[in-house]
C-alpha cells in the first residue's frame, strides 16, 4: 500500500495526542513530523508532550519540530484555564510519561514544514489540529506552497453550530483569528473539520475501558489520559455523554473524506469585535471558485470503528 506522507501541526494535549496514534495505527500513512504549536500547553510543552506519546507508541524516530511560541499580533501567550481545566496543566492529563530520550530537532516548525511541501507535493497532506499560526507563517515566507501542497485538513471552526471558547468562536481558531484568516482566503484548498462534526464524534469510558483490558503500558496510559478528558468534558459538557475527538477526527477526514458530507464554501475569519473568531461564508466572495470544504455531517459510527481498530491495534503492541 503507497502510504500518504503526513505532517501533524499540534498544541499536544489529549486529543492532539489521539491525532498521532490515529496517525500510527492507520496502515496508509507515514508521519515524517509534528511542528509543534500553543493553545492547550505552550509550544516547548507540546514538543515535549510529543516526543513522550511518540515513545510511548513505540515512534521514537518521528521528527518533533518548535512551531512559533505565540501570534504574530501578541507578544506571549498564556494558557486558557479552561484549556487547562479540560487537558490538566501538563496538557495530557496529569498522567506522568517518561522524560523524552531525545529533543527536539534544531530546524523550525515553519521550515520544516516549506522544505516538506518542496519536497513531496502533491504527495503531502498536512493536518494542524491547534492555531493556524505556523501554516499563516509558511505561507508568508513561501507562498507557492498553497498550489502545491497536496492536502490540509484542519480540526478548527465552527460554521452551524456555536463556538466552544465564545459564542461565535472555536478554541484554535480564536487562539489567532488575524492567521486563520489569512490561511482561509489565501490560495489553499483547505478541509475544514470543526465543531459541526467534532461535537457529534465522540468517545466514553467503555472505549477506555477495552484499551485498559488490553494490559499494555500504551493501553493503561491512553486510558488514564482520556478518562481525564471525559471527566472534564462530564463538568463543562454534561449533555455531550463523552468527550469530542476533536482532532483525530481530522485526520481520520484527511485519510477518508467520506466519512462527513461537506460543503463547499469561500470563507473568512472575523478578526475584530464581538465575533472575533468566527469562520463565516466571504461576502465578498460569493460568485468565485471556492477553497474551503466544510464538513457538516459525519457518520459516526463507521468513524468510532475505524478509530478503535486502529487505535487498539496500536496499544495491543505497546
Ligand atoms: C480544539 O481546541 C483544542 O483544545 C483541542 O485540542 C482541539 O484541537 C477544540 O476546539
Ligand atoms: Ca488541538
Amino acid at each position: 500500500m503507497a502510504k500518504r506522507k503526513m505532517i501533524l501541526d499540534l498544541d499536544t494535549g489529549i486529543d492532539d495526542s489521539l491525532a498521532i496514534a490515529y496517525a500510527l495505527g492507520a496502515p496508509d500513512v507515514d508521519l515524517i513530523g509534528i511542528i509543534s504549536s500553543y493553545g492547550n500547553v505552550i509550544t516547548s510543552k507540546a514538543a515535549d508532550n510529543s516526543l513522550r506519546i511518540l515513545e510511548l507508541l513505540g515512534a521514537p524516530d518521528v521528527p518533533v519540530f518548535l512551531g512559533e511560541p505565540h501570534s504574530s499580533t501578541t507578544e506571549h501567550f498564556d494558557v486558557m484555564a479552561i484549556s487547562q481545566q479540560i487537558h490538566g496543566k501538563n496538557g495530557i492529563g496529569e498522567v506522568d510519561l517518561p522524560t523524552p530520550k531525545r529533543a527536539v530537532e534544531k530546524q523550525s516548525g515553519v521550515d520544516f514544514l516549506i522544505d516538506a511541501v518542496h519536497q513531496y507535493g502533491a504527495d503531502l497532506t498536512l493536518v494542524p489540529t491547534g492555531p493556524l499560526t505556523n501554516l499563516a507563517a509558511a505561507l508568508k515566507k513561501a507562498p507557492d506552497i498553497a498550489s502545491t501542497i497536496g492536502n490540509v485538513t484542519l480540526m478548527g471552526g465552527a460554521l452551524t453550530v456555536p463556538g466552544n471558547v465564545s459564542h461565535f468562536a472555536e478554541a484554535n481558531i480564536n487562539q489567532d483569528a488575524e492567521a486563520a484568516n489569512a490561511v482561509f482566503t489565501s490560495d489553499l484548498h483547505l478541509t475544514m473539520v470543526g465543531l459541526d462534526v467534532t461535537l457529534r464524534t465522540l468517545l466514553t469510558k467503555h472505549e477506555t475501558q477495552q484499551w485498559r483490558d488490553l494490559k499494555t503500558t500504551a493501553g493503561a496510559k491512553f486510558a488514564d489520559i482520556v478518562d481525564y478528558y471525559i471527566a472534564a468534558y462530564e463538568v463543562t459538557s454534561p449533555d455531550l455523554h463523552g468527550c469530542a475527538l476533536h482532532d483525530p477526527l481530522a485526520v481520520g477526514v484527511a485519510l477518508d473524506p467520506s466519512f462527513v458530507t461537506t460543503l463547499d464554501l469561500n470563507m473568512f475569519v472575523q478578526d475584530e469585535g464581538v465575533d472575533y473568531g468566527r469562520t463565516i461564508g466571504d461576502p465578498a466572495r460569493l460568485n468565485e471558485p471556492t477553497n474551503v470544504t466544510v464538513a457538516l455531517t459525519v457518520d459516526q459510527d463507521r468513524y468510532l470503528k475505524t478509530f478503535m481498530t486502529y487505535l487498539t491495534a496500536l496499544f495491543k503492541q505497546n
